[in-house]
């Protein structure tokens, strides 16, 4: 595997590669690698002759300094599992500089409003961070298809509605969420957990499941109201949000219509930390 550490060198990679005709599936991360990214390098694999990653801690994406610090930085390990998975032919890990040339500043994206739902509501300027970063790598990597996992659906959401904006040929695809064996969908906080509480945290997709049991038998309040109790009921455990939305528009809904798609949204903050899930209801 190539280990590719500015953007001149990563440039000079990628040349070469499509002078060759090489179709290129990226699937950028900001590193702490676990099972989940390699399901997305699984679906790279399969779809591209030649599969680059990046690993690069955003920092105009974060919220506060603390965040941007606390966030878990182990290079060389990531390193190691991207070489022992072979599914990986290069990683990009740029400098600052290579992404933000002058000021370390995101530009302001509109995205039809997606970016004012949600986790918009509770992380302000994060998506125009995200849209930044993610819209600089693609011009670097030049990728034929880029993949992002379902987990993090609205960041999906905003990608796909800025590519198309800036018309960007580029097949964005979103991978399904990566499960551990409890339900729990894998995310590089879940490290943050003692194992107990990983265990418990279990609640968050059995509840989702269940959700998807109480849709369309329900009322929109009512699977709110139960849900909410579920939580009320859990030690150190507090529902930041649930609610419902259009897959599409990703506004909340208090209604099921027939003919549009619906998902559920969760936010549950474990002993501090963040974690996040949906699902489709169907
Ligand atoms: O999902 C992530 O890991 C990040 O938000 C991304 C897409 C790599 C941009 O920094």
């Amino acid at each position: 595997m190539e280990v590719l550490k500015s953007k001149k060198i990563l440039q000079d990679f990628i040349e070469r590669q499509k002078e060759m005709g090489k179709k290129i599936g990226f699937a950028p991360t900001m590193g702490a690698l676990h099972d989940g990214h390699l399901s997305l390098y699984k679906l790279a694999r399969e779809e591209n002759d030649l599969v680059v990653s990046s690993i690069f801690v955003n920092p105009t994406q974060f919220n506060n300094a603390e965040d941007l610090e606390k966030y878990p930085r182990d290079i060389n390990r990531d390193i190691l599992i991207l070489e022992k998975s072979g599914l990986v032919d290069a990683v990009y890990i740029p400098e600052v500089t290579d992404i933000y040339p002058e000021k370390t500043e995101s530009r302001h994206y509109d995205f039809d409003g997606l970016e004012n739902e949600m986790e918009g509501k509770s992380r302000p300027g994060h998506f125009d961070g995200v849209g930044t970063v993610v819209e600089e790598l693609f011009l670097q990597v030049k990728p034929d298809s880029a993949y992002f996992g379902e987990k993090d659906f609205q960041q999906l959401a905003i990608i796909r509605k800025m590519t198309e904006k800036k018309k960007l040929p580029i097949k964005i695809i979103g991978v399904p969420i990566f499960r551990a064996e409890n339900g729990l969908a894998l995310s590089s906080r879940n490290q943050r957990l003692d194992k107990d509480r990983r265990e418990a945290s279990k609640i968050i997709y059995e509840t989702l499941k269940k959700v998807n049991e109480w849709f369309r038998v329900l009322t929109v309040p009512e699977i709110k109201q139960r849900v909410q109790e579920v939580f009320d009921n859990q030690r150190g455990m507090q529902l930041e949000y649930f609610l419902i939305a259009d897959e599409k528009t990703l506004k909340e809904t208090d209604f099921f219509y027939k003919d549009r798609s619906f998902r559920a949204f969760i936010v549950v903050v474990v002993d501090g930390v963040r974690l996040i899930d949906n699902i489709h209801l169907d």
